[in-house]
């Protein structure tokens, strides 16, 4: 339960200056704040005061016809409400562990799924820290396809919310030369994906609830002569998606295709990315929460590249062929 308290703030931005004692009904001491103390949020003073603006957990408004006056709305944690449970697949990449921290802060328990799970005590104790929450650890590996089911079923907790990141970019050259690299590429990407979601998706069906989350690529909407490999796993995976879909819909189930562009993290530290279209794992973790909860079917992360790929699909192959791309 999240609980709003009201605070009075005498001056105007920019500088807002407040303490505990400008709120009239301030929790008691022992009632922990979300963030900081009562007056560190206010540091985003700037942000809020405009209109209702939102700025981390605590709302500005500016009261009508006052002139200089400002009321702030605190939110204060008191206990959270459960919101369920998530399970996140492939949860040593930069981009899950931001998902976790996103759906933490929203009060999900999480299980955190990863080959490596030793890798992921201090990210575990980190978010119980700040977030109250209960962090699960469970062994998967993707590759494993054997081992899916007996993961699945011995869950200790049954997921509401499945989200899919794991994912490896590989070598083009080496896989054009070596079978084995192709095979890891498609196996990572798309084999791996499709034989633990399928299970999800059947428990899902017969209770008529949830939501899969697949993290997919924009590589996947046509493929390149340097990362066709990788693209080509990836579109497989938004098809394979886009069917689920399809058969879910009838039960209630939420599917989602996530479609990053690129996202600075451990699998792009050795390419140039030009830094206006490139996402931070936080940012793609905000927009795929959103569009959990607003029941979207696809998202393109960050937004231009809906449009970007849009142009990219329309050029002629009689063009594209040319490209070197
Ligand atoms: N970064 C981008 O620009 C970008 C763009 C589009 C899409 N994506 C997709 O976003 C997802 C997350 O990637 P990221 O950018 O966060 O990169 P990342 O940090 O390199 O994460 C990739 C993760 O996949 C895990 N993984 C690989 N093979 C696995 C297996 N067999 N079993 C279990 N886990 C396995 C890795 O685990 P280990 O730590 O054990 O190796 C790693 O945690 C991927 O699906 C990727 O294809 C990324």
């Amino acid at each position: 339960m999240w609980e709003d308290c009201l605070i009075k703030v005498s001056k105007a931005v920019p500088e807002f200056k407040t303490s505990q004692n400008h709120c009239d009904t301030l929790p008691p001491p022992s009632l922990p704040l979300l963030e900081g103390g009562a007056t560190s949020p206010l540091a985003g003073g700037t942000e809020g005061g405009r209109d209702s603006a939102q700025f981390g957990r605590f709302i500005f408004l500016e009261l009508p016809n006052s002139g200089h006056s400002f009321e702030l709305h605190g939110i204060y944690q008191r206990t959270k409400t459960y919101m369920g449970h998530v399970l996140i697949l492939g949860a040593t990449s930069d981009i899950a562990q931001a998902l976790a921290y996103r759906y933490a802060q929203e009060g999900y328990n999480i299980t955190l799924a990863a080959r490596q799970v030793n890798r992921l005590d201090n990210l575990v104790s980190d978010i119980t820290i700040r977030h109250q929450i209960n962090v699960e650890l469970a062994e998967f590996d993707a590759l494993d396809f054997d081992s899916h089911a007996p993961f699945y079923d011995g869950l200790s907790s049954r997921p509401d919310v499945v989200i899919c990141v794991f994912g490896y970019l590989g070598n083009q050259e080496t896989a054009q030369a070596d079978f084995a690299e192709t095979k890891t590429i498609i196996d990572s990407n798309y084999t791996g994906a499709v034989s633990i979601l399928n299970l999800v998706a059947n428990e899902f069906e017969r209770q008529k609830n949830g939501a899969i989350i697949g993290i997919s690529s924009v590589a996947g909407d046509r493929g390149r002569g340097s990362n066709y490999m990788y693209g080509s796993a990836k579109a497989g995976f938004s098809a394979y998606l886009s069917g689920l879909r399809n058969r879910l819909a009838k039960s209630g189930v939420q599917v989602l295709t996530v479609k990053p562009g690129f996202v600075r993290t451990k699998m792009t530290q050795n390419l140039k990315l030009p830094p206006v279209i490139t996402a931070t794992p936080e940012q793609v973790a905000n927009d795929i929460y959103r569009a959990n909860r607003s029941g979207r079917s696809v998202l393109y992360t960050r937004w231009m590249w809906q449009f970007i790929m849009l142009i990219i699909r329309h050029i002629p192959e009689f063009v594209f062929k040319r490209l070197s791309l």
